[in-house]
């Protein structure tokens, strides 16, 4: 069986920064210990709003880093510009409000379809793999090989949320499950991501055909007690 990757994201560095507006943590660092630790990449959200990594980070993370670098982009000209200046390896296109505190759900791919598609074939034709950030819903991943995506990262937000209150998970695991095997079936990679913890990770593990997670709040936050490389290590050998 082939290898289920880890994308280690490290935006929560920044924000520990920026809460003191001084210069350390330093997510360059973090980066580097990570990719050190075996993560497969690095994962970094460049907000509208900057609020946690900034655009000399992603400057300095893209010139240093050996692995895959994975930019998170809203759908908009200024990101369009800058992701393909940079050119990232991976591209995982969200939605962005700028009042939540984090990226609540997936695209509405139904809004805006003529500048998504460009979008995706201008990143695409400049070497940037695309993924799409949808929810567990059978129509997304139809509409986003309609688009032409590589890829698809299913939020797992409800999910996980279930979990952590101890309720009934079932109904919200079947949606995801049935998206990885039509996702697959149409030749789409797969990723998972958003509020994972190790419970929630090891039940999505078991779900064949996810390719790749995303994780940062609670990886960086376990960090402070077992070490940025320690919880690596733990959550590698949870997905695989
Ligand atoms: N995947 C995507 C597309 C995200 O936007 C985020 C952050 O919101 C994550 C994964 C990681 O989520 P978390 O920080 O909750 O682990």
């Amino acid at each position: 069986m082939s290898k289920v990757r880890l994308g280690v994201n490290i935006d929560h560095v920044a924000t520990v920064r920026n809460a003191r507006g001084e210069t350390y943590p330093s997510p360059l660092r973090a980066a580097l210990k990570a990719q050190k630790s075996k993560a497969d990449s690095i994962t970094i959200h460049l907000r509208e709003d900057r609020r946690h990594i900034n655009d000399n980070d992603l400057k300095l993370i893209k010139s240093k880093l050996k692995i895959p670098l994975n930019l998170e982009i809203a759908a908009t000209k200024e990101m369009l510009r800058i992701a393909l200046k940079n050119k990232p390896s991976f591209i995982c296109i969200v939605p962005e409000k700028r009042k939540e505190i984090t990226t609540e759900g997936g695209l509405n791919l139904n809004y805006n379809k003529k500048f998504l598609r460009e979008i995706i074939n201008k990143l695409k034709k400049n070497k940037s793999r695309v993924s799409l950030f949808i929810e567990p819903s059978l129509k997304d991943i139809k509409r986003s090989k309609y688009l032409n995506a590589d890829c698809v990262e299913i939020h797992t937000g409800k999910f996980c949320n279930l979990v952590n209150e101890n309720k009934n998970y079932k109904k919200e695991l079947n949606k995801i499950r049935s998206s990885v095997l039509l996702g697959n079936s149409l030749g789409l990679e797969v990723h998972a991501g958003h509020g994972l913890t190790y419970k929630s990770a090891k039940i999505l593990s078991k779900i064949s055909g996810i390719k790749e997670f995303n994780i940062g709040h609670f990886l960086i936050g376990e960090s402070i007690f077992q070490g940025l490389a320690n919880t690596i290590k733990q959550f590698k050998k949870i997905i695989n």
